[in-house]
C-alpha cells in the first residue's frame, strides 16, 4: 500500500502483553493513528474498546486483514501464527511490523523472508528491541568504528525472573522452546552487532529442567546455553536463556574484539542508584525487559513509521531474522539430538 499522507494507519493484530505495550505507544506517538484492532479474546477488546474508541474491533484475523482502513499491521499474535498471517498481510497490500521470532521454525521463517522479496514497494520488519536500544546502538557504532577490532567472540544472554505461577508453564508449549523465543533476542543482536551478512554453519546447546521439571514434556529446559560457529571460521557466538533468574531480568551482551571487549548492561540495573545501609551496598534490578527496553520499543515503533513516511533506514533486518531461527531452531535440534548440528540456512 502506497501511502502518501503524513500519517499511518495502523492495524494491530493481538492485544495481550506485548500489543497492548505498543498500542500504548503508538497513541503517545507523533503521525501514528489505530483504525483496527484484532484479538480472540473478549477482555482484551473490551479493553481495547476502552483504550481505543475510534478502532474497530475484530475476532477474525482474516476479515481484519482485509479492511482497507489501515497501511500497515503490527502482528503481536503467538509465535507459531506469525508466519502465516504476514504472508497474509503482504498479499492485502499492508506493510508489517512482525513480533519475534518471524516464526518459530526456520523453514516458514525463511518462506516469509523470500515472501516478501516479492513486495519490494512494502516494508517487513521484525521486532527486536535491542536494535533500538540505547547502549546497544552506541556499543554497534563502536563496533563499526574499529574501536575493539574484528569481533571474536558474541556471548549474551536473557534471564527471566521466575514467576511462581503457571505463566511459563502455559507460555512455553507454543513459544518454540527457550532458543527460539528467549535467546532469539541474543541470537539478533549478535548478528546485530557482528553488523556483516555472516554464515552461520554449525550449533551445539545443552540445558536443564532444574527448577521447572514440567518443561521437559514440551521438549524445552529452563535453562538453556548454546554455542554457534560461523562458516568464516572467525566468530563463536554463546547464549544463555533462564526462565528462573531470583534477582529479576538480566539482559547482558559483551562483545570481545582482537583490540578490546564492549559490555552491554554488565549490570542487572534498572536506575542508576545504590542503596548503602547495615547491610551493604545493593542496586535496583528490573522485573521484566519491558522495563529495561522501554525506551526501545517506543523508538522501534517509531522506526517502522519513519521507514514507511519518510524512507529512513531501519535497524531492522529480515534476512537476519530469518537467520535468527534458523540459529535458534539448531539450537533446539541439537538439544534434542544432544549433539551438534548443522545450522540449515535457506
Ligand atoms: N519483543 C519482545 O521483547 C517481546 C516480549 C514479549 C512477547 N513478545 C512477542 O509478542 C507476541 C505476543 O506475545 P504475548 O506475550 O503478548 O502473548 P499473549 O498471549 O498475551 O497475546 C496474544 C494475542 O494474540 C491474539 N491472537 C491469538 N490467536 C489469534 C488469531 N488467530 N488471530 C488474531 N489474534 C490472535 C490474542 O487475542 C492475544 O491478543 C509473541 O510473538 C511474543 O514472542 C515479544
Amino acid at each position: 500500500m502506497t501511502v502518501t499522507r503524513k500519517e499511518l494507519r495502523i492495524g494491530v493484530a493481538g492485544a495481550g502483553r506485548m500489543g497492548r505495550i505498543h498500542i500504548m505507544n503508538i497513541l503517545e506517538a507523533r503521525n501514528l493513528r489505530i483504525t483496527a484492532i484484532c484479538s480472540v479474546i473478549p477482555v482484551e477488546l473490551e479493553w481495547a474498546r476502552d483504550s481505543v474508541p475510534e478502532a474497530e474491533l475484530f475476532t477474525s484475523f482474516e476479515e481484519f486483514i482485509s479492511k482497507d482502513t489501515f497501511d500497515a499491521v503490527l502482528i503481536v499474535t503467538p509465535n507459531g501464527l506469525h508466519a502465516q498471517q504476514v504472508c497474509t498481510a503482504l498479499a492485502n497490500r499492508k506493510h508489517v511490523f512482525c513480533e519475534k521470532p518471524i516464526s518459530p521454525d526456520a523453514k516458514s521463517a525463511w518462506a516469509v523472508y523470500h515472501e516478501s522479496l516479492k513486495y519490494p514497494h512494502l516494508k517487513v520488519a521484525c521486532g527486536f528491541p535491542r536494535r533500538y536500544a540505547p547502549a546497544y546502538v552506541a556499543a554497534a557504532q563502536k563496533v563499526r568504528n574499529g574501536e575493539i577490532g574484528d569481533i571474536i567472540t558474541l556471548r549474551s544472554q536473557t534471564t527471566d525472573l521466575i514467576m511462581d505461577n503457571d505463566y511459563f508453564v502455559n507460555y512455553i508449549k507454543t513459544s518454540g522452546g527457550i532458543f527460539v523465543d528467549c535467546c532469539i533476542h541474543d541470537i539478533d543482536v549478535c548478528l546485530f552487532l557482528l553488523g556483516k551478512d555472516s554464515l552461520p554453519s554449525h550449533a551445539y546447546a545443552t540445558g536443564t529442567t532444574n527448577v521447572f521439571p514440567v518443561f521437559k514434556e514440551f521438549g524445552d529446559v529452563d535453562d538453556g546455553m548454546g554455542l554457534v560457529n560461523f562458516a568464516d571460521g572467525k566468530t563463536i557466538i554463546n547464549v544463555y536463556g533462564s526462565r528462573d533468574n531470583r534477582h529479576g531480568h538480566h539482559s547482558m551482551t559483551e562483545v570481545i574484539g582482537t583490540k578490546g571487549r564492549i559490555l552491554i548492561n554488565g549490570q542487572p540495573r534498572l536506575y542508576n542508584i545504590d542503596v548503602s545501609d547495615d547491610s551493604g551496598t545493593r542496586m535496583e534490578g528490573p522485573d521484566t525487559q519491558m522495563e529495561v527496553f522501554e525506551i526501545a520499543f517506543k523508538k522501534e515503533i517509531e522506526a517502522f513509521r519513519d521507514w514507511i513516511l519518510e524512507d529512513k533506514q531501519p535497524n531492522f533486518n529480515l534476512k537476519d531474522a530469518a537467520k535468527a531461527v534458523s540459529i535458534g531452531a539448531a539450537l533446539m535440534d541439537s538439544l534434542h539430538k544432544k549433539g551438534q548440528v548443522d545450522v540449515v540456512t535457506c
